[in-house]
């Protein structure tokens, strides 16, 4: 398979592959949870308003305001692993887009549509928000997202029926009409996890309006989001074995997944322990399921990592071409980008929490100048050197 490797990018990677592997890993479980919580919010939200009552009723709102910010989340967090993938895994992510062209475009569609409709739903109508049309169209079309990224990522493992999937006999068939493959186990793994990790969302919106709303509906919201999120598990757990059984036994018994196995089943056992006191132990929770994440995350890359291996490629003898002020100035740029938002965060937090109407935030003065003054500087940094290579290099004049 000489060829996979000969289709990889001539220029090679500016820094060490495994560093894009490793980032791939994490934020590709940052992106699985945003988009656990914005189909889990949009299924609750409209499971809600059909049950009606004032709690489900106040928790579909709830929920479908946390939906329209997750999508946004989930997009922009999607953009890591996005760039990632295709720059280690350049000829296999390619070539699936490409045999599935419109599918890849249309992704982009249903995402938009999804988006608008949660809007639509968020803030149509009075009181109630919109009407449930809306939800259920977002929902399928966030259904219809996840198959196309699952086809393309899954599609990207199989190099050997790549040919048999455009050979039509008489012609070559490249309209990139069709998805060619979907692995329904390895679907599910991914998207039943959308209630179990609402459920512990729930928890957490319990733990967070705590003092600020009634004591009752912050406990009943808990209590809601822990049985949820325990009882999915246990399906999870049953999915994920389902789909561990489908591959080969090299994968299985790789201490890796072990491990993952082994975290997802104490994750089941601490949910079952924690009913009676889902709003003290919020925190742990969101925390032991973000490891769980993580974990489910690095087996996903090791799947591919030694399905890929078995055809002769291996990532990590990609040609590198040291760049290291580039690779200086893309974690300079991460790190700033954390400092920035963090402001944003830290008074969203604060104003959420508060029963005051306006709310003065002295302590987050000094920081809100850095967050402000830092992405100036970078813009100055990042013209200079843009012109002082382009003018060194002799491309501006
Ligand atoms: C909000 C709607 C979205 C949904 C429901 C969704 C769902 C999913 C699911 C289920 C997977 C796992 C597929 C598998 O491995 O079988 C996945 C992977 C992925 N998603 Fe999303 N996604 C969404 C938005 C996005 C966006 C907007 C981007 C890019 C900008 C993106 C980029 C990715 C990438 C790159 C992967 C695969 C990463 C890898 O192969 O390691 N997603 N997504």
């Amino acid at each position: 398979m000489g060829f996979l490797n000969n289709m990889r990018d001539v220029f090679g990677v500016p820094f060490y592959p495994v560093v894009f592997q490793v980032l791939m890993v994490l934020t590709f479980a940052i992106h699985i949870i945003f988009v656990n919580i914005v189909m889990g919010s949009t299924a609750l939200a409209i499971w809600g308003r059909i049950k009606g009552g004032d709690y489900y009723i106040r928790l579909s709102r709830g929920l479908a305001r946390t939906s329209t910010i997750a999508t946004s989340l989930a997009i922009v967090v999607g953009v890591a692993p996005l760039l990632f993938v295709q720059v280690i895994y350049d000829p296999f992510w390619y070539t699936s887009a490409q045999i599935s062209a419109w599918w890849a475009l249309l992704f982009l569609v249903s995402i938009a549509v999804s988006f608008t409709c949660s809007y639509l739903f968020y803030l149509g109508g009075k009181g109630r928000g919109g009407s449930l049309f809306w939800a259920l169209v977002s929902l399928a079309a966030l259904l219809i997202t996840a198959v196309i990224i699952h086809g393309i990522s899954v599609q990207m493992l199989s190099p050997e029926k790549w040919h048999k999937w455009i050979d039509r006999g008489t012609h070559v068939d490249l309209s990139g009409g069709m998805i060619h493959t979907i692995d329904l186990p390895r679907l599910l793994h991914f998207i039943l996890p959308a209630l179990a990790i609402t459920g512990v969302y729930l928890m957490l919106y319990g733990w967070y309006y705590r003092g600020k709303y009634s004591d009752s509906y912050v406990n009943w919201v808990a209590s809601f989001g822990a049985k949820l999120a325990l009882y999915v598990s246990c399906l999870q757990g049953l999915v994920g074995l389902w789909w561990l059984l489908t591959e080969k036994p090299h994968f299985m018994v790789h201490p890796l997944t072990i491990l993952a196995v082994l975290g997802g089943a104490s994750f089941v056992g601490y949910l079952f322990k924690i009913q009676n006191d889902p709003v003290d132990k919020a925190i742990p929770t969101a925390i032991f399921a973000f490891v769980v994440v993580l974990l489910m995350s690095a087996a996903r890359e090791l799947l591919r990592y030694l399905k890929l291996s078995s055809v002769g490629y291996s990532l990590y003898s990609y040609k590198l071409s040291l760049s290291l002020g580039s690779t200086v100035l893309f974690f300079a740029t991460f790190i700033m980008g954390l400092l920035v938002i963090s402001y944003p965060i830290m008074v969203a937090y604060k104003v959420g929490k508060s029963k005051e109407k306006l709310l003065e935030l002295p302590e987050l003065n000094l920081w809100g100048k850095i967050a402000v003054a830092l992405p100036m500087i970078w813009f100055v940094v990042v013209a200079v050197l843009g012109l002082a290579i382009s003018i060194k290099n002799g491309t501006l004049f």
